[in-house]
């Protein structure tokens, strides 16, 4: 798809079909809609008046214009309801773009306007967002598909910014909206091929192919390697399977003098690339789905695909383990103990509760690295899902600041997170009695004793855990995405080092 930005002169865009926003219970006959129902000779305001549109988030409506009567070169207008005035923020002009793109796509239009208003005082931010939020909305899963595939497809997308904006100020944000909207993609492709296409081998070789394109440091530890660094916890995952692991380092470097608060942040991501449960094997029903349990991994590399592009002046590492969890003759057994990187005795009750001896290992790898800010992210616990459902991804760590900043940085892109406490009197049920701790802490608290776990991993640094894995996956498509895989995280996260570049 092609991008194109200009300002302010809709009426001139050379495209078959203008999207507009239009908030709740507005009124055709004043500010923007008086001056698009004047230049669409009454239309839009007789659309309006009959409450075809309300301006409820996610509605739309599709206006014909008559091509000899109306002072503007696009044949329709797509007017797409967005909610409160009050609460259109730039996570809501994403919403918008990807809602305006799903519907005009599946109108089979070709060339698309998006008219942007406001957000006020974020002229050129919003370009970014309305790019990123088209490019997400055009994303489908139906990569294997012979029949019935999404073929139709959005050749040309002219972003029409708000009067006042800067040109050059534009033309970068739509540069920033392209690599992050693509990156979320990049992390939802590689949440949504199955097992069979995604083996730590394959994911490995994608990250290597991100390295190649964009310019990173990247190091591969084989199994030899994690021998060596004793990394036993990761190992006894890995052990069923006939794939062999892979712990994939990606190492972003700013240019020049490094800003924010001279720390080192590490992103690690679970990168289960199918979770059978192991010897503790899964039930049937819904096992498909599990090869969506790299989804942290792939958010890892996600991120570090787009900060490549992005160069922000912080240097970040990512870190993603990664491992198949099978059940075979050479796989671990309930009640087997490993010795993690760490020096710390794991007692394995559940074979099924592998993402955090994954993340163990790789939290310690990080550390060694040089980390001093930790963010892991993981499709941890079915708990969670209980707990926060899919719109909120549950949060726990060590450092309150980081978590914080987190949330407001999740906030900012229109991402949720929510803090789950992690008393130390948690601890407790992660005792073991054979070993120094057991990978499962019983029914009580699921998500907050699988961070429990991970904290012992994570001492010394500041730290932070995301469970992804309510958040990860859309079981119904949105008005601006499709169904599957969410690519959660990766606006968040760059957000977040934006943020922490300042
Ligand atoms: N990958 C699963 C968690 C999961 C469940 C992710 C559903 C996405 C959707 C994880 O490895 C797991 O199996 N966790 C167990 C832990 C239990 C054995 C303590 C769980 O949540 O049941
Ligand atoms: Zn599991
Ligand atoms: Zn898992």
């Amino acid at each position: 798809m092609e991008i194109q930005t200009v300002i302010g002169r809709y009426a001139d865009a050379d495209v078959h079909a203008l999207a507009v926003a239009v908030f709740k219970d507005e009124k055709a006959d004043e500010g923007f809609l008086k001056s698009l129902d004047a230049a669409t000779s009454g239309i839009v305001r007789s659309i309006i008046d009959a409450e075809e549109i309300k301006g409820k988030e996610g509605e739309t409506a599709y206006l014909h214009l008559p091509a000899d009567k109306v002072g503007m070169k696009a044949k329709g207008i797509l007017l797409v309801g967005v909610g409160e005035r009050d609460g259109y923020k730039l996570a809501q002009v994403s919403q918008m773009a990807g809602a305006a793109v799903r519907a005009l796509r599946a109108r089979n239009v070709k060339t698309v306007g998006l008219v942007l208003r406001g957000p006020e005082a974020a002229v050129e931010g919003a370009v970014a967002k309305a790019v990123e939020g088209a490019i997400i909305g055009l994303f489908e899963p139906d990569k294997y598909r012979t029949v019935d595939k999404e073929e139709r497809q959005i050749e040309r997308l002219v972003v029409v910014a708000d009067e006042g904006a800067d040109e050059n100020g534009v033309k970068r944000e739509a540069e920033r909206g392209r690599i992050i909207g693509e990156s979320v993609n990049f992390t939802r492709d590689l949440a949504n091929e199955p097992g069979a296409f995604m083996t730590p081998t394959i994911m490995a070789e994608r990250a290597q192919d991100i390295a190649r394109e964009f310019g990173l440091e990247i190091d591969v530890l084989d199994r030899g390697r994690m021998e060596q660094e004793g990394m036993g916890s990761l190992l006894s995952v890995a052990r069923g399977s006939e794939e062999p692991p892979m712990l994939i380092i990606l190492k972003y470097t700013p240019e020049g003098k490094a800003k924010g608060n001279g720390g080192q942040l590490a992103l690690v991501g679970k990168g289960i690339t199918f979770d059978t449960g192991g010897i503790s094997i899964k039930p049937g029903e819904n096992m498909e789905l599990m090869k969506y349990d790299m989804s942290g991994g792939a958010t890892v590399l996600g991120v570090m695909r787009a900060i490549a592009q992005l160069k922000p002046s912080i240097p970040v590492i990512g870190v993603v383990p990664a491992a198949e969890n099978m059940p075979s003759g050479k796989a671990t057994k309930p009640g087997d103990v490993v010795r993690a990187m760490s020096g710390k005795t794991i007692e394995v009750i559940n074979t099924d509760a592998e993402g955090r001896l994954v993340l163990a290992d790789g939290i310690s790898y990080a550390k060694k690295l040089g980390a001093t800010q930790i963010i892991d992210m993981a499709t941890l616990t079915g708990a969670v899902s209980i707990a926060l459902g899919d719109v909120n991804t549950g949060i726990l760590g060590t450092d309150q600041q980081l978590i914080n900043e987190i949330i407001e940085a999740g906030a900012e892109v229109g991402e949720k997170f929510w803090q789950l406490p992690l008393d130390k009197e948690y601890s407790k049920q992660i005792k073991s009695d054979i070993a120094d701790i057991k990978n499962v802490g019983g029914r009580k608290a699921g998500t907050i004793t699988a961070a429990a776990f991970l904290k012992e991993f994570a001492d010394g640094v500041s730290w932070a855990h995301l469970d992804i894995a309510g958040t990860a996956w859309g079981d119904e498509a949105r008005p601006f995405r499709a169904k599957g895989p969410t690519g959660v995280a990766v606006r968040m996260l760059l957000n977040f080092i934006d943020r922490a570049a300042r």
